[in-house]
């Protein structure tokens, strides 16, 4: 399912936010509680990336997260045990809000793209699912 065509929903959905334009160049800011759904505890950030690069590849138990494409592009694809949809990021002011439980994977990034990652909950690797078919059984309950 393509992103023009998917619904979003209380699991996966587009976080927009507020843009400052000025001739100096653009500045985009967020908060936690406010623009975020979350606190936020952690923020990483993904890049050298080769394009041909496939990264995530697991769920998690409880961690929220959102996704920013801070510079060029990649896709995301989410699944959340019943519907598999397809999300193209591209804008430093436009995330991915991913809750818990949903398997996601990362492909074709654009040369030079940064993904940063705003997470509810400091690294835990007890927290993830890597194995689909335990994320699967555990979402369909
Ligand atoms: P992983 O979450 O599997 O990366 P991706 O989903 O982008 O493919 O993490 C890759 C490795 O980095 C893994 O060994 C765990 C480690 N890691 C941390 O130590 N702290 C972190 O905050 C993150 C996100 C990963």
């Amino acid at each position: 399912m393509s992103q023009s065509n998917s619904q979003f929903d209380e699991n996966v959905r587009l976080v927009d936010l507020p843009v400052i334009s000025d001739p100096r160049g653009d500045l985009t800011f967020m908060e936690g509680g406010r623009h975020i759904p979350f606190d936020i505890q952690r923020v990483y950030y993904l890049y050298n990336v080769p394009v041909d690069a496939e990264r995530g590849g697991h769920a998690h138990r409880e961690l929220e997260q959102v996704v920013f494409a801070l510079s060029g592009s990649f896709r995301m694809k989410i699944d959340d045990g019943k519907t598999k949809r397809d999300v193209w990021l591209r804008s430093p002011k436009k995330g991915l809000y991913i809750r818990n439980l949903i398997w996601r994977e990362m492909d074709k990034f654009s040369q030079g793209a940064v993904c940063m990652v705003l997470a509810s909950q400091p690294y835990d690797e007890a927290d993830y699912y890597r194995d689909y078919e335990e994320f699967l059984a555990a979402a369909r309950k």
